[in-house]
Order: C-alpha cells, then sequence, then structure tokens
C-alpha cells in the first residue's frame, strides 16, 4: 500500500541553509542567528545581504548594496502602466503585486541572462521594487499619484514614506524592520516551495516570485493577519454594545466561530506545535510601539482574547496544539505602525521576497528537477465510444 504524504506533512525535500524551523522545540534560526537576536537587531537590508551571502555585510558591503538598492527602486513607466490598469479595475492589492512584479520582466536588462550574477541582480532588484510597487498601485487606488522614493531613507523608511507621504517617526521604522526581519525567512512554506517547484525547471526567476505571490495570498498562508485583527475588532465592537468584558465576548465569538467550523486566523501552524517564537519577537515590537503612542487599548484588548481563544481552542481540540501563530501579532505591529489592513498581506510579501530569491539562488546552484509522484486511483481499461453513441 502506497504511504501517500498528503500536503508533504513531515516530508524532507532538500537540505538548505537558510533557516530551521524547529516545531516542536519553537525555535527560528536564519542563516545561523536565532531570530531574537537578528529580528529586533538588524536593519532589513542587513538581513537580506545576510540570506544572499551567508554573512553579516561589513560597512562597505552594506553601503554598497543600500546603493544597489536606491538605483533599483523607481519603477519602470511600463509597470506603472500596469499598476494604473490594476487601480482602475480595482484589482486587490496581492493581485497587483502579482501583475505589476511581472510586468519588472519587461524592464529585464539582459532578460535571457541566466548567470549566477545576473540573477544576484535580480534578486536584488525584485526587492528594492516590492515597496515601490506596493505603494504606487495604493497611492494610484486611493486617487493620488505614486511618490518616487526618498534615495536618503532606508527600505523600511522608504516603504512608509510612498505610502503616506510623510517621512515616518523613527520608532514605526524599528517596528517595521523588526518584522520584515521576522518573516524574512521560514524553510519551506508554502510559497518558498512553489518558488523552488517553479525554477527548479531552469525556467526564470519573474516566473518563480510570481508564482510565490500566488501562494502567499491564500488565507491559510499569508492572508491571515488582516482576518485576525477584524476579528480583535469585531470582538471589541461585540464587548462594547453588550456590555460585556472583552473575554466574555471573545468566549462568544470563538465558541461561534468553531461550532460554525471556521478557522481561527492567526492560530495553528503545520509546523510550530508550540507557540510560534516569531510571535513573542513581533508581541515585544507591538508593546513598545503601542506604549510609545501612549495607547495600549488595542494591545491589552488582543492580549486579553489571545489567552480566551487559546482556552476555547483547546476546549474543542484538546491536545491538537493549535497555537498563537506569527500572523496575529503581525496584525498587531502591522496596524501600529499605521498601515491600512489591506496592505498587511503585501507587507509580508516585501519581507518575504528575500527568503524566495535566496531559496530560488539556492535552488538554481543545487539543479534538481522537483518531480514528485502521485498515486493513481482511477481506471486504467476503458473502451473508445463514438460520439453518436455516447448516451
Ligand atoms: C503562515 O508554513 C509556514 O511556515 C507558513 C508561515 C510562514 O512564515 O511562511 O509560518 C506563515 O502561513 C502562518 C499561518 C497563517 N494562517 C492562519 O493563521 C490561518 C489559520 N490557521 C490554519 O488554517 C491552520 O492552522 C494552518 C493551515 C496554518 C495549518 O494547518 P495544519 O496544522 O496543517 O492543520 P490542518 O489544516 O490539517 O488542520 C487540522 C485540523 C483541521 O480540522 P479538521 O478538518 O481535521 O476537522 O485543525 C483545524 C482544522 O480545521 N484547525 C483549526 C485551525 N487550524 C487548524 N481550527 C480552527 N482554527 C484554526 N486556526
Amino acid at each position: 500500500m502506497t504511504q501517500i504524504a498528503r500536503g508533504l506533512q513531515g516530508v524532507y525535500v532538500n537540505e538548505t541553509k537558510l533557516s530551521l524551523v524547529d516545531g516542536m522545540g519553537g525555535r527560528l534560526i536564519i542563516a545561523g542567528f536565532p531570530v531574537e537576536e537578528l529580528a529586533p537587531n538588524a536593519e532589513y537590508e542587513e538581513a537580506l545581504f545576510l540570506l544572499w551571502n551567508n554573512h553579516l555585510p561589513r560597512k562597505a558591503e552594506l553601503a554598497g548594496l543600500r546603493r544597489e538598492m536606491a538605483d533599483q527602486r523607481a519603477l519602470p513607466p511600463v509597470t506603472l502602466d500596469m499598476l494604473r490598469a490594476a487601480a482602475q479595475a480595482e484589482m486587490p492589492v496581492m493581485d497587483a503585486l502579482r501583475v505589476g512584479v511581472d510586468s519588472l520582466s519587461l524592464s529585464d536588462p539582459a532578460p535571457g541572462d541566466a548567470s549566477e550574477e545576473a540573477n544576484h541582480r535580480r534578486a536584488v532588484s525584485l526587492a528594492a521594487r516590492f515597496p515601490s510597487v506596493i505603494a504606487a498601485f495604493w497611492r494610484l487606488k486611493q486617487g493620488e499619484e505614486p511618490l518616487p522614493p526618498d534615495p536618503k531613507l532606508s527600505h523600511a523608511a522608504g516603504y512608509l514614506y510612498m505610502i503616506s507621504g510623510e517621512r515616518p517617526h523613527p520608532a514605526r521604522v524599528r517596528a517595521l524592520d523588526t518584522y520584515l526581519n521576522t518573516v524574512i525567512d521560514h524553510g519551506m512554506n508554502n510559497s518558498t516551495f512553489s518558488a523552488r517547484v517553479i525554477v527548479s525547471t531552469r525556467t526564470d526567476m519573474y516566473s518563480a516570485i510570481v508564482g510565490a505571490i500566488g501562494a502567499l495570498k491564500g488565507p491559510l498562508h499569508g492572508g491571515a493577519p488582516g482576518p485576525a485583527l477584524n476579528m480583535v475588532f469585531e470582538i471589541e465592537e461585540r464587548a462594547k454594545k453588550a456590555g460585556q468584558s472583552m473575554q466574555a465576548a471573545a468566549e462568544a465569538w470563538a465558541h461561534e466561530a468553531l461550532d460554525a467550523g471556521k478557522r481561527l486566523m492567526g492560530f495553528g501552524h503545520r509546523v510550530y506545535k508550540v507557540r510560534d517564537p516569531r510571535a513573542d519577537v513581533l508581541d515585544r515590537a507591538a508593546v513598545q510601539l503601542f506604549q510609545g503612542a501612549g495607547d495600549t487599548k488595542l494591545y491589552e484588548d488582543a492580549r486579553a482574547v489571545e489567552q480566551v481563544i487559546l482556552r476555547v481552542l483547546e476546549q474543542h481540540r484538546p491536545g491538537s496544539n493549535i497555537k498563537t501563530n506569527v500572523e496575529y501579532y503581525t496584525a498587531l505591529v502591522l496596524q501600529g505602525i499605521g498601515l491600512p489592513v489591506e496592505l498587511f498581506t503585501p507587507t509580508f510579501a516585501v519581507s518575504r521576497v528575500g527568503g524566495w530569491t535566496a531559496h530560488v539562488l539556492e535552488q538554481i546552484r543545487e539543479d534538481e528537477l522537483i518531480r514528485p509522484l502521485s498515486e493513481y486511483t482511477g481506471p486504467v481499461d476503458r473502451k473508445w465510444v463514438p460520439l453518436e453513441e455516447r448516451s
């Protein structure tokens, strides 16, 4: 009897030096650094350099990467045209990101060059431009003109500036850098695996990254932070209307949702069967943000809701180990930074394009076609029936 690994659950498909996800120990190591060590200390450009080069950049290397990215941040006219069309079509942001990124291949200076150097250049260009594509589209969707990137700003600061037109408060930039570092890479997650499967046929990097964007959009993967925050807002609303405590409102909400067979966004993970270590990193970033802003109500409400949901999940599914995942605190940090909910998943992509490109470069070096098997369960001896005789 063939052993089917549904969803490839528990199957190791390769070796990597990019990240270790320890699901039972609740550990995440990113190119040798525990996420708690890297995320709150690095600027995102340093985490990018680390993934692409397997060491933190020295001063000159970091200055070089910052210059390369600044030179790449402006969007080609054809991409801006595509984003205008996407805004007129009122596309969801993740779809516009997919369309915009795909159009960048039209402006590749050497599309046929498959050398490691050309692919490294593409990785830098793609990472530099994800914020530009998202911010340009977001402004077009609001009826405003895209802003040119400010070469004096860092990657995280520049992203916030291109969205709002204001130079962001340093506390918000630090929180965004911490978030971008926290989710930059995460083993063989669905979108990263998708990128590796695509590029394993020796196709181009754009095809792989566009596929990964499509995968990340899904609510079971990257699409969870928005609904997770909306859940807290709904429970706050319910508590206010019913004159209930947050705990009582959360209890009722969670039982109703689970009884209706719904999944609670921000909870559960295919690999982590304990609390996602990234939740703690982002929890610390969130509390700093909200304390700095002088209003911790949303943060305290979210903490209260989280405790109730964990208890109710255990009641509904004893022993299932459905714990808080990264998305629950992602929602709080991005809300605290002032990003609209519609930009939560696109901001996940701003970070994860670092991991995707690093895995694509690693897969190209490995040069191994990914092609699993499937167990056929249909008939094998059907006879041809001409159209006129088919009943
Ligand atoms: C990310 O893989 C990665 O590394 C991803 C990620 C990354 O950095 O790339 O970490 C990012 O994707 C985080 C996860 C974000 N998604 C969500 O928060 C959506 C809600 N969570 C889930 O849908 C779910 O937990 C998954 C998909 C994330 C993981 O699912 P599993 O562990 O593979 O389990 P499963 O889907 O097979 O579910 C097993 C059972 C099911 O019930 P039955 O069909 O057996 O009756 O557990 C239930 C599920 O319905 N379940 C939940 C639940 N998560 C699982 N029930 C309610 N609420 C939940 N959150």
